[in-house]
């Protein structure tokens, strides 16, 4: 055999690749169940519905939500988000169903203290499920967002989920000045205890379309978000949202959506190492449950790497409609079962 006339590779990164256990034992990232938190869509009628938009998530009942815990806490994840869809009849101006006791997430919240007390809950802080509008604040005559009244309706809403037992509130809404709002208030209702996920950088995305079937706003919607949510073409500015609900009180920080977001999570974890949480959005996930179903793409492979790479770019944990697909996957890459 004749060799060409230069020097051989000293540094053969491939010798570290022939091997699945060198693979493994020179992995830079892991994941773990835990990591995993699942988005939970609730409906008020009696049966749990399919999303066509989302294959293969529901619509849960709340006399089927008792199932549903029953498999996430088999699985080992740690926290549920919980979203409502209001029926039409329910939605006012004023957002009333928001603060009403006996509401739908109210009673969701009940149900999961009960039946799992030790699964945590993260319900979202914005108006866009309770007004006709599907907009996250308060709409004037002339479609314009009003900043500091939304934020006076947050704060009730916060104070409300708060006593309802909500885990974590997590406001998604993105008006200026909230976190330290309703933090003002929880420290005044010596609700000192109360964790706050500020959904810090949320951008005006065009992946939020399923969710937004799947909680009914969609057909409302009749304008866009870009004037509360972030310019896509920012990342700086993420990092200074980030600092000021920091300073306001919040003790998690998110990033959403996540996937096409991946250097704003990097960012984010490494200026301020707080927990730092990922939201891959309802566009994201149904894009790639769409090519697979058409057998473009491999699932479980693509789910595997998603999560990888939301941990490699920083991400504590991952909101994502793949989680219970994810953690049954893990355990049975780790021979553990979980029934
Ligand atoms: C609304 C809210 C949205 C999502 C979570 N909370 C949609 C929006 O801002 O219009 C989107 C999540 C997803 O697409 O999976 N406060």
């Amino acid at each position: 055999m004749s060799y060409p006339n230069y020097s051989f590779p000293k540094v053969r990164f491939r010798r570290n690749r022939m091997h699945a256990s060198l693979r493994k034992l020179s992995a830079e990232t892991q994941f773990f169940p835990e990591q995993v938190i699942l988005p939970v869509f609730l409906t008020e009628n009696q049966a749990t519905e399919d999303l066509d938009s989302l294959p293969g998530v529901k619509r849960w009942s709340l006399q089927d939500l008792p199932q549903l815990l029953e498999t996430v806490l088999a699985l080992k994840i740690q926290a549920i988000a919980l979203f409502p869809q209001v029926p039409d009849a329910k939605k006012t101006l004023a957002c009333d169903e928001a603060y009403r006791e006996t509401n739908l997430i109210h009673r969701a919240l009940a149900i999961v203290q009960r039946e799992a007390p030790n699964l945590a809950t993260i319900c979202d802080v914005a108006l866009d499920p309770y007004n006709p509008f599907g907009h996250d604040g308060f709409v004037d005559e002339h479609g314009r967002i009003l900043n500091d009244e939304t934020v006076e309706a947050l704060v009730k809403q916060a104070l409300c989920l708060s006593n309802a037992g909500a885990t974590i509130v997590a406001p998604s809404d993105m008006m200026d000045g909230r976190i330290g709002a309703i933090r003002d208030a929880l420290e005044q209702a010596g609700q000192t205890e109360q964790v706050i996920l500020s959904y810090a950088a949320k951008y005006a995305s065009a992946f939020y379309g399923p969710f937004r079937d799947a909680i009914g706003s969609a057909s409302a919607l009749k304008t866009d978000k870009a004037s509360y949510q972030m310019n896509p073409a920012n990342s700086d500015e993420a990092l200074r949202e980030v600092a000021a609900d920091l300073q306001e009180g919040a003790d998690m920080v998110m990033v959403k959506p996540g996937m096409l977001y991946l250097d704003v999570v990097h960012r984010v974890k490494r200026e301020f190492g707080v927990p730092t949480f990922a939201y891959h959005v309802s566009g994201e996930f149904a894009s790639l449950k769409a090519a697979a179903r058409n057998g473009w793409l491999d699932y479980n492979n693509c789910i595997w790497e998603l999560m990888t790479s939301f941990r490699r770019a920083g991400a504590d944990a991952v909101l994502t409609y793949a989680a219970l697909e994810l953690s049954e996957l893990w355990h049975q890459k780790n021979g553990i079962s979980w029934r």
